[in-house]
């Protein structure tokens, strides 16, 4: 009997854990999922999309965010408690899903000085090629063009919290015209 109740416990224990588990992943996810969009590719203004980005990227910004070494005031509540195994499906999550440009069309205008100005800056040394992004480096191509710009202009003029120095000074000096056309440029990628 009692060898029984044991057998019991232990199968309700293995049954439910994991279902537990998903339940909460899927809520988080449904959080993201209201500003990121279903998909990962946002439809609102100011936020990013985050389908195709490194797995590693996301991973390293949402410790970053959970530990307030970049603030994001939007984000402060949803972060929080977020567990490790979390982060990291999280992170494969939208790593796996397909790109999509959302938003403001890229200018042509825009697209082609922002080109030369890539090349002249080598975006592509650090974002890889097509700036698809490599390991802690964000994939830019088919980003938001209104997202683009606003970064840009956080690191240029030192705003973005917890950020990696080397985007400030490979900017350092850009008007706001150049750092639109490079937003529009990469988002045309
Ligand atoms: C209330 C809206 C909102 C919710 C909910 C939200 N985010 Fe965000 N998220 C933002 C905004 C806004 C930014 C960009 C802030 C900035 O300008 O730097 C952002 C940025 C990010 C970034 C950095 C992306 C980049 O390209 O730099 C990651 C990663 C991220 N969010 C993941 C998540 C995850 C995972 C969830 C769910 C647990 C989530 N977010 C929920 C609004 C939100
Ligand atoms: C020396 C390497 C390096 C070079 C060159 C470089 N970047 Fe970056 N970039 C980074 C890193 C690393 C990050 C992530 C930094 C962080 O943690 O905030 C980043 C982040 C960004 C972001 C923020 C994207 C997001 O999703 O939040 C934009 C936009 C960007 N870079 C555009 C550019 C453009 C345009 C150029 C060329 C003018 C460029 N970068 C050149 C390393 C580089």
């Amino acid at each position: 009997m009692r060898l029984n109740c044991l057998v019991l416990w232990l199968m309700a224990c293995i049954l439910c854990t994991p279902s537990v588990h998903a339940q909460s992943l899927d809520n988080r996810l449904a959080q993201c999922a209201a500003c990121h969009g279903e998909a990962g590719n946002s439809a609102l203004e100011g936020i990013p999309s985050l389908a195709g980005q490194p797995d590693f990227f996301i991973l390293n910004q949402l410790v970053l965010l959970r530990e307030g070494v970049r603030k994001v005031d939007a984000m402060s509540e949803v972060v929080k408690g977020l567990e490790d195994a979390q982060i990291i499906a999280i992170a494969a999550h939208y790593a796996g899903l397909p790109p999509a440009l959302t938003g403001e069309a890229p200018d042509p205008a825009k697209v082609a000085r922002g080109s030369k100005l890539a090349a002249m800056k080598r975006c592509e040394s650090c974002h890889g090629t097509n700036l698809l992004g490599d390991q802690q480096v964000p994939r830019i191509a088919k980003q938001r063009v209104d997202y683009l710009s606003a970064a840009l202009k956080a690191y240029r003029d030192n705003m973005r919290t917890g950020a990696d120095t080397s985007m400030s000074a490979m900017i350092f000096g850009l008007s706001d015209a150049e750092l639109d056309d490079l937003a529009h440029y990469a988002a045309s990628r």
